[in-house]
């Protein structure tokens, strides 16, 4: 299994998903503000990654402080928190993360700085690891949505490099693959930054499962033909009534399912969903430089020079188009704002 996220001992090794998949390469983190450029440059992404990274790098950002009261340790991490959690601002995993640390050092009587550092490693290592079961009991629980000879439709890349574990809705196609199920998928491209091609393919091609790459208008026209038995998406915010936030051309697709009456399926872990959010209009949008447009991913420019573009990194599906949401819990359904809140959150660990 592909890691995209290391800790090393005493540094955080990243791969860098900017190179691939021409160049498999490596990134030292060592100090906080390499974490957060490789956030907001995409050299790590996908909503449960950016959180753990997040997580890593408050701790890179507090191992070297100086001071030696535990009033000054924490106004110097609401610091570091808050300036981590400015890299992007769509996927909720990256804020969860860092107020799952600062609830749990906050809570600790612990009064020595070296220990409250300790402690804050020791968060990160285990929330990483604690990413890695979710996916696995995503990839169990959403056994049940997927048939034998199953052909899906995903968009943006869920796997291995956007996760700590086997990922979100990727999981669910691996553990199908893996299972002898014989699934065969269609991977939309995903327009700008082309995380489908370059990366989902990446991984689809790794794991050996059958595979086409198709562009993102094209999936439409595949659910006429009657080529698609279901859609399977990640999020990187899912609001109280089940509005989801995931990468642009989420929406597009779960309309055609709808149209076409193919199911639409989100896979997320439950620190994926903002209770504090009561629907998608309030879900913050991510907007992106417009040269992502203008180029194809940094290479050829495929316009006009100076053509303005329009460039939102996600897109909110409502959850009227949603079938159903598959969680490391078990499946939630329709009605969402009901199922939603008797779901709650999960603690820091799952029991
Ligand atoms: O901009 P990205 O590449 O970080 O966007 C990623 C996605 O939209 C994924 O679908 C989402 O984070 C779920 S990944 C498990």
């Amino acid at each position: 299994m592909i890691q995209a996220v290391a800790w090393k001992n005493d540094y955080l090794e990243l791969l860098d998903q900017t190179l691939l998949p021409e160049t498999t390469g490596y990134l030292e983190i060592r100090r906080i503000e390499e974490a957060f450029e490789a956030v907001q440059n995409l050299r790590v992404r996908g909503a449960p990654a950016i959180g753990i990274t997040a997580a890593y790098g408050l701790y890179l950002g507090l191992r070297d402080w100086t001071g030696a009261s535990r009033d000054q340790f924490f106004q110097a991490m609401e610091e570091k928190i808050r300036y981590l959690a400015s890299a992007r601002p769509t996927a909720v995993n990256l804020r969860w993360a860092l107020e799952e640390l600062r609830r749990n050092v906050q809570n600790s009587a612990e009064t020595d700085i070296p220990a409250l550092k300790e402690r804050l490693l020791r968060l990160a290592v285990d929330l990483h690891e604690d990413d890695r079961r979710r996916c696995e009991l995503m990839a169990q629980h959403g056994q049940a949505v997927v048939p034998e000879n199953a052909r899906i439709v995903t968009h943006c890349n869920t796997g291995a490099l956007a996760t700590g574990g086997i990922g979100t809705a990727f999981g669910v196609i691996y553990h199908a693959h893996r299972s002898g199920k014989k699934v065969q998928v269609f991977a939309d491209e995903t327009r700008p930054v082309l995380q489908g091609a370059r990366l989902t393919m990446w991984e689809l091609a790794a794991a050996r499962i059958p595979s086409q790459l198709i562009c993102d208008s094209m999936a439409a026209s595949l659910m006429k033909q009657k080529q698609v038995d279901l859609v399977i998406v990640g999020a990187d915010r899912i609001a109280a009534d089940g509005s989801t936030a995931n990468k642009i051309g989420t929406y597009p697709l779960a309309i055609a399912a709808k149209f076409h009456g193919v199911p639409f399926y989100v896979a997320a872990p439950l620190s994926t969903f903002d209770l504090s959010i009561s629907s998608g209009q309030d879900i913050p949008i991510e907007m992106r430089n417009e040269s992502e447009i203008r180029r194809v991913f940094n290479k050829s420019l495929i316009t006009v020079p100076e053509a303005k573009c329009w460039n939102p990194a996600f897109d909110v599906t409502p959850p009227e188009l949603i079938t159903a949401i598959i969680t490391e819990r078990g499946i939630i359904k329709p009605p969402y704002g009901e199922t939603i809140k008797a779901e709650g959150r999960l603690p820091a660990r799952p029991q």
